[in-house]
């Protein structure tokens, strides 16, 4: 099975991946990993968190990591993505790809014989998802019932993933940010029809009543040629002291990381009482872990 897309999950399968981390943070392994496997972390993008937790649980877990830079393999010279798929699952037991092109993230999983995990494209960021939901979870005991408000480029990869996710476990989604300036809508589409999402520029209107407030880059990999107006564009949508106080002293700030602040949020909010945006990154190696040992017993 390939994680590729959250939506490659349903709410009962993130609920039984939860379960397992539960059961690791008690030191239970409900599965285990087969002795000696061996994951490839194929990674067209820079990565510190993703890379590095995937490293870990690898290790952790009793099995081994190959980390690889795309630029130094055939690809550069013009190999194709499924010869480089089947070549490399005839080695390995995981394929875990950062890319840039989701076409080319599907191309590697329609010619690999073993499981190929998503660790971003332009599209979608499904492990950033699970450890955000799992995350709120912890945080507020909950997700059925309550509310994320996602601010700023409300059409990138972690809102695409996050948006259905919150709303395939119940969770209402509020998207604010610029007028004229839309979430991707074949996403929105998608969580629609699992739940409630609604799309606000006003940001008073928007925040009401939000649990969970989230924002991420204004400029993700590979859009920093347009980096100057996207600053201009989401600057009036940073997560600040102004926007905090809209919403209700309970709700907890989230980011996943890499932050800039002072572009998407303060410096004092995100280092702040409400901040879990580190909570977020060190739970990304629990999810994973969970995720891997999860694939791995479906694969027996
Ligand atoms: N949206 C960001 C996420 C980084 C983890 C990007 O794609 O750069």
């Amino acid at each position: 099975m390939h994680f590729l897309s959250v939506e490659d999950f349903s709410k009962a399968q993130i609920e039984e991946i939860f379960d397992i981390a539960d059961d690791l943070k008690k030191n239970k392994a409900p599965i285990s990993l087969k002795q000696g496997s061996i994951a490839v972390l194929l990674f067209e993008k820079p990565s510190t968190r993703t890379r590095i937790s995937f490293e870990v649980a690898m290790a952790q877990l009793g099995g081994h990591y190959i980390y690889v830079d795309p630029r130094t393999t055939q690809l550069s010279r013009g190999e194709n993505w499924a010869d480089t798929a089947k070549v490399l699952s005839s080695y390995v037991d995981f394929i875990i790809a950062r890319l840039y092109s989701h076409k080319d993230l599907n191309e590697m999983a329609k010619n690999s014989s073993v499981p190929v995990i998503n660790a971003l494209t332009e599209d979608e960021h499904p492990t950033q998802a699970l450890a955000d939901l799992y995350t709120i979870r912890e945080k507020k005991g909950k997700l059925k019932g309550l509310k994320i408000a996602m601010f700023g480029d409300t059409a990138n990869n972690t809102f695409n993933s996050l948006m259905i996710a919150c709303t395939m476990m119940g969770m209402e989604v509020a998207l604010i940010g610029p007028k004229g300036y839309l979430p991707s809508t074949r996403f929105v589409a998608k969580a629609k029809e699992y739940g409630i999402v609604k799309v606000y520029d006003d940001i008073e209107e928007g925040v009401e009543g939000a649990d969970v407030i989230y924002t991420d880059t204004f400029v993700s990999m590979g859009e920093e040629h347009d980096s100057e107006l996207r600053k201009k564009l989401f600057m009036p949508y940073q997560v600040n002291g102004t926007v905090l106080k809209m919403a209700s002293p309970r709700a907890i700030v989230m980011h996943p990381l890499p932050a800039h602040r002072g572009e998407e949020i303060t410096g004092e909010v995100l280092d702040g009482k409400q901040s879990v945006a580190f909570d977020q990154a060190k739970l990304k190696l629990l999810i994973e872990k969970a995720i891997i040992l999860y694939i791995a017993g479906k694969e027996i």
